[in-house]
């Protein structure tokens, strides 16, 4: 008996491709998604993804075009390390435009009139280049002379460059300054939290064939710590622990199961995760520091009441122990839509259950588990959404418990404006 057949799955849950089918709509992920989809609508010109290896930039772009393909026109340049005139011609050549020549000049005036042609149709074109980090300074100055290719009106190409951290300093170097100030949409894909982290494990079992792999929380905060989020790291982890449960008969993954997974892949995937734990012990670290002046103060006010350190006032205090821990935001130039179009600015969206009991889930699938009931008549606040590739809506909701859950949109109603 394989490993599959083991865990009665139809399909290996945890896989390294980028798959839309096993796409799990994160509220991050979603952001992102809003972000190019707006660039490509307002016709924005220069767009920028940047994120760590692994927390999911080309998943993104896979459901970007799979949205897109049938509106715009896609050259998607997966291999950057490319010569300027080299790169020219890969765009003309995915977008199968017939040039009889690789002179540059011609291929441009070519590309012009494809553009012009194209905007009358009504159509976009956009250039797509993944794995962006690595195009030449060349390639990336001629990308920019592509995206001076305009109307009076509007752009007649949207540009999405995607990569690594790297990228940024990069465009943030003297020479590449008339480039950096055209990119008008920034985002940012950022790992997992530990919530997303447990519904991402859970999503992705559903997706294989729901199987009888069971990971409890404990054993899904596991991973969390030592994946730090980052979803294919949570993938090696995830796959590799129901490999070591298999091999000794179990349906329930442990935690040594999953600590077993790490020493195996410590070897191949030392650096995200060493330098997960180095930021770990250095925040411990100025923690530790910083709260050696606080304790003195506690200490010391318990034996001399009124006596505080000169080198600490009220407000350092205050930002030793901040009242309330801070969200760091994604920095999207642009937020992420309100949920409903038509409420009024700052207004959020609420939904109520309009059946008689709606199946509160963990994740935005009518497989995926219960977590509760709500009652005919509950008012859910909206904080994500997601549409399915069948065109089925979910709402991410916060209901009084403050605990987030989704809801399949077609058993609720809108009620944003009561
Ligand atoms: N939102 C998501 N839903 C489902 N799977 C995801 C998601 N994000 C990432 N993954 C999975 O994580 C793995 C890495 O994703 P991906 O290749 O998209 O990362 P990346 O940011 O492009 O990495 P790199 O910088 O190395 O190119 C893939 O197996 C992918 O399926
Ligand atoms: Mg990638």
């Amino acid at each position: 008996m394989d490993y599959l057949e083991f865990f009665h799955l139809q399909e290996d849950p945890f896989g390294l491709t980028p798959d839309s089918s096993y796409f799990y709509p994160s509220r991050m992920h979603n952001d992102v998604l809003v972000s190019l989809d707006y660039s490509v609508e307002q016709k924005e010109g220069f767009s920028l993804v940047i994120g760590e290896p692994g927390t999911g930039k080309t998943t993104i772009l896979k459901i970007f075009i799979d949205r897109w393909k049938d509106r715009a026109e896609i050259a998607l340049v997966m291999t950057p390390r490319l010569l300027p005139e080299e790169l020219l011609q890969a765009v003309l050549d995915d977008l199968k435009i017939d040039h009889a020549t690789t002179n540059k000049n011609e291929m441009f005036k070519t590309f012009r009139n494809f553009l012009i042609d194209r905007a009358l149709s009504g159509k976009r074109v956009i250039i797509i280049v993944d794995e962006a980090q690595n195009l030449s300074d060349g390639s990336l100055e001629e990308l920019r002379l592509l995206s001076n290719l305009e109307t009076e009106k509007e752009k007649l190409l949207q540009i999405i460059l995607v990569g690594q951290t790297e990228l940024l300093k990069r465009l943030k170097s003297e020479s590449m300054r008339q480039l950096d100030q055209r990119i008008t949409i920034r985002a940012t894909v950022r790992p997992l939290t530990l919530e997303e982290t447990s519904e991402y494990v859970s999503f992705r079992l559903i997706k294989g064939g729901k199987g009888s792999a069971i990971f409890d929380e404990k054993v899904k905060k596991a991973i969390f710590r030592l994946s730090g989020g980052i979803p294919r790291l949570i993938n090696l982890i995830a796959s590799r622990a129901m490999m070591v449960a298999y091999i000794g008969t179990a349906h329930q993954i442990r935690k040594g199961h999953v600590l077993d997974a790490q020493k195996h892949l410590s070897n191949a995937q030392p650096r995200a995760i060493q330098w997960r734990k180095w930021v770990g012990y250095a925040i411990t670290g100025l923690l530790i520091c910083s709260l050696i002046p606080v304790l003195y103060v506690v200490y010391g006010k318990s034996r001399s009441p009124g006596v505080v350190p000169p080198w600490l006032n009220k407000a350092e205090t205050a930002s030793v122990f901040p009242a309330k821990p801070v969200e760091t935001a994604n920095p999207s130039i642009i937020p992420a839509p309100a949920a409903n179009p038509d409420a009024p600015a700052g207004i959020q969206k609420t939904v109520v259950v309009a059946v008689p009991a709606a199946r509160l889930r963990v994740i935005p699938s009518l497989q995926a588990g219960i977590r509760r009931m709500a009652p005919q008549g509950e008012r859910l606040e909206v904080i994500g959404e997601w549409t399915e590739q069948d065109g089925g809506k979910w709402y991410r909701v916060k209901s009084s418990d403050g605990k987030a859950n989704w809801v399949a949109s077609r058993i609720v109603r809108d009620d944003s404006f009561r």
